[in-house]
């Protein structure tokens, strides 16, 4: 992380003169009159009508980002063997998104049976989903294997002796893409980098598992080789690590298509595409940036070797929905700390919390807020947002400089919320997930309704009305 939780985020910055919000918020954010806007629709009647805290994605700045990759990796790859891009369904899923998505032209990439159910729900076929996961259940399995999907990506040697049995016993031969570690280590935290060797993800290219998984993917009669996978960590924030792993995944394709006479049709390279979450955060390289690096790599390794180009795929997530998507909150109580002699914190409690964004637990991930109900006066004050869980690390932003004048029933806002918020959302303290809700050119409707404590009692088997 190029900073880290003792960093005060800014004071309120001021709208630019159009009223739109520099920094992390998504592209239709507005100040009006002192209140934000977003999709065009006042964050009091977002409140109004749905209560926080409260999930809301700017469908026309995710449908934007969406197109936005696709436009770059056909635009990059289209003298080569042309491109596809995945969705990671992992970042925010549900049924409408799914749906935004397959319209826009990406297919999906599942990890599990609830995220393949939806996509299926949505409308979508077996040729716009692939399935991930390093533990697949023989139910994923064959739920892929009956729906024909674009590809499974195998992550051992065990799962593809699994797989192939699967495959065989239904009669059916198995789109396998295998998931190699290319040994690139990248991304802003230890826990959310995937392709350094001492983890669970992949088989090592360097200890020689990709190529034994390959040998009998090969041999299989039930398995077809399609693809070769790299997924190298999350919240990346330069081009080159991507452009060193597809180097080493485009090293192993073409020893395959040399020693073992099969030239594997599909590179994909994953996601992890960071993004902007305060304003103190370097502005991300552009998809385009990564689209041209990545065919410009391609293409010389083509020439370099004779080999037919692949066609390459990647998986962002983050990137697409993360800074489409804000988070409201409620102001409760406040008080203040004296810190020392001259210096003093306020605490700002809001109605959510861990339960709803627990990266700033789990990653020390940070975060900006600003006061969205109207325009905030008086001096910034030092102020760290907290949740309302019976935990002293259940922080939403650990610092930053909020108005003198916040006080209980103002409406709180954090931007770039949208990957990795309702999807990793707990009933910590039995608290009921928010809702999300998307806004338009001036309407909002509901993606994924709010939680509510009867949703929560209904599974509780002792439970009697
Ligand atoms: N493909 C694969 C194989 C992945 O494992 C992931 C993320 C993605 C694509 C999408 O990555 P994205 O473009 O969204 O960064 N929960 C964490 C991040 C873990 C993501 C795991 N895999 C977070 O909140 O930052």
């Amino acid at each position: 992380m190029s900073h880290s939780h003792n960093d005060i985020q800014p004071a309120f910055p001021a709208p630019e003169p159009d009223g739109s919000m520099a920094g992390p918020w998504s592209h239709t954010v507005r100040r009006e009159n002192g209140e934000l806007r977003v999709g065009g629709v006042k964050v009091s009647q977002l409140v109004a009508a749905y209560g926080t805290p409260l999930y809301v994605i700017d469908e026309e700045d995710f449908r934007t980002r969406a197109r936005r990759w696709v436009v770059a990796m056909n635009t990059s790859f289209a003298d080569l063997a042309g491109a596809r891009v995945f969705y990671a369904c992992k970042a925010l899923m549900s049924v409408g998104i799914a749906r935004w998505v397959l319209e826009d032209g990406l297919a999906l990439d599942t990890c599990s049976e609830g995220e393949f159910v939806t996509a299926l729900a949505a409308g979508a076929k077996g040729h716009d989903i692939g399935l991930h996961g390093n533990n697949k259940s023989e139910r994923e399995i064959m739920m892929a294997l009956e729906h024909n999907i674009s590809h499974m990506v195998v992550d051992s040697m065990a799962e593809l002796r699994l797989v192939e049995r699967i495959a065989e016993n239904l009669g059916k031969r198995a789109n396998i893409v295998l998931r190699v570690t290319a040994g690139v280590h990248a991304g802003g935290h230890e826990f959310i980098s995937t392709a350094h060797e001492d983890q669970k993800f992949g088989l090592s290219i360097q200890a020689g598992q990709a190529w034994e998984a390959a040998q009998a993917t090969v041999a299989s009669p039930h398995l077809e080789l399609v693809g070769l996978h790299s997924h190298i960590g999350s919240q990346i924030l330069s081009v080159d690590a991507f452009s060193v792993a597809a180097q080493a995944v485009l090293d192993l394709r073409a020893c395959i298509h040399n020693e073992l006479a099969c030239t594997v049709p599909e590179l994909d390279l994953g996601g992890g595409y960071g993004i902007r979450y305060t304003g103190a955060d370097a502005t991300p390289p552009e998809p385009e940036a990564y689209a041209e690096l990545l065919a410009t790599v391609v293409r010389a390794h083509g020439e370099k070797t004779g080999i037919a180009h692949p066609l390459v795929s990647i998986e962002p997530g983050r990137s697409i929905v993360g800074p489409a998507g804000l988070t409201l909150y409620t102001v409760g109580t406040t008080k203040n700390v004296q810190l020392d002699d001259t210096h003093s914190r306020r605490y700002v409690s809001v109605d959510g919390g861990m339960s709803d964004n627990i990266r700033p637990a789990l990653y020390d991930a940070q975060y900006t807020v600003a006061v969205a109900n109207r325009e905030a006066r008086g001096e910034g004050t030092l102020s760290r947002v907290v949740g309302k869980h019976c935990e002293s690390g259940d922080i939403v932003v650990h610092n930053v400089e909020l108005p003198a004048d916040v006080t209980a029933g103002d409406i709180l806002a954090t931007p770039a919320t949208g990957a990795y918020g309702r999807v990793m959302a707990s009933n910590y303290n039995m608290l009921s997930r928010p809702g999300v809700v998307a806004v338009h050119d001036g309407s909002s409707r509901v993606l994924i309704r709010r939680e509510t404590v009867a949703d929560q009692l209904a599974l509780d088997a002792d439970y009697q009305a």
